[in-house]
């Protein structure tokens, strides 16, 4: 009667040791040995979780890095074969090859910013500064994108909106937030940013008019690679990454994001970050 539950812990940890996290222990016991037997069986489920995650993670990230290169290789035979002969088509498959070569190193750095941000120590440098200039910088310097696609960008901000924070991790976040809403809305839309201070955080609100997000999607958005609508994240250039580096930054912070949406309509993300 002891040693059964004993014996069983032992194959079941031999399995895991050789990756199989399927062995369960069947337990009626209410004592001791019970408890350890619930919480083996626990442990082996949470196990075989995070071996799913890391499996699903590797799946993705060789995702990504294979189709800009099945890209670029066949556009590349395809000019150096001498397929594209109009001199217009030659210099868009270079742009394409250019754009995929960005995408890629894009992706390196996104995927080395989220394992510095998960590991057990990130770097985080809270200094105070004046995030109302922060926003406008942002805005400003983004201007090509948003002009690009004829958008308008209205701020409303108090004068002076100090913070203590990361500036270098919140510019990131700003700039996440922002690109999301210039690439989805369709031209011609309008995007505002609201800022104000409460007495214990300051309060950021990026609201756009563009596709926004249905039900199934929205609460899956901050997940590493999700994207909503694959074809276009894939058209646009986007990997999928962030939103799971923005919202890595803003708990860093102590912070939070909520996330407003109706699918062809819009999409509101509120972030409060203690002062
Ligand atoms: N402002 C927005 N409006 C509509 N959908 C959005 C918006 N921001 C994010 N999304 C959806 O959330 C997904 C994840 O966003 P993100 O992590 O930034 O990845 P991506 O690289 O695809 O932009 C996007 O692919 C998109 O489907
Ligand atoms: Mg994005």
């Amino acid at each position: 009667m002891l040693i059964q539950p004993i014996r069983e812990m032992t194959i079941a940890t031999r399995k895991m040791a050789k990756g199989d996290f399927s062995y369960f222990i069947p337990n009626k016991r209410k004592d001791e040995l019970g408890q350890l037997t619930n919480s083996f069986n626990e442990m082996t489920r949470d196990l075989g979780h995070l071996e799913e995650m890391r499996h699903e993670f590797v799946t993705n990230v060789s995702h990504e890095i294979q189709s800009p290169l099945t890209s670029i290789r066949g556009f590349a035979k395809a000019l150096r074969e001498g397929i594209i002969t109009d001199p217009e088509e030659q210099k868009q498959t270079l742009d394409i090859i250019e754009q995929e070569s960005t995408r890629l190193s894009q992706l390196g750095k996104h995927l080395l910013q989220l394992a510095e941000l998960e590991s057990e120590q990130p770097a985080h440098q809270p200094r105070p500064y004046a995030l109302d200039e922060q926003i406008r910088r942002v805005v400003n310097a983004l201007e090509p994108h948003w002009r690009e696609k004829g958008h308008k960008l209205e701020i409303r901000l108090p004068a002076r909106l100090a913070l203590k924070g990361d500036e270098q991790q919140l510019e990131q976040v700003w700039i996440n937030f922002l690109m999301n809403a210039i690439r989805y809305t369709p031209p011609g839309g309008q995007i505002t940013v609201t800022g104000k201070a409460e007495e214990q955080e300051i309060l950021i609100r990026i609201t756009d008019n563009g596709i926004g997000l249905s039900e199934e999607d929205l609460p899956h958005i901050f997940e590493r690679f999700y994207k909503a609508d694959k074809s276009r994240a894939r058209q646009d250039g986007g990997n999928g990454l962030g939103l799971a580096i923005t919202r890595r930054i803003v708990l860093l912070h102590g912070g939070t994001i909520a996330a407003d949406s109706t699918l062809g309509s819009g999409t509101t993300f509120t972030i409060r970050l203690p002062r």
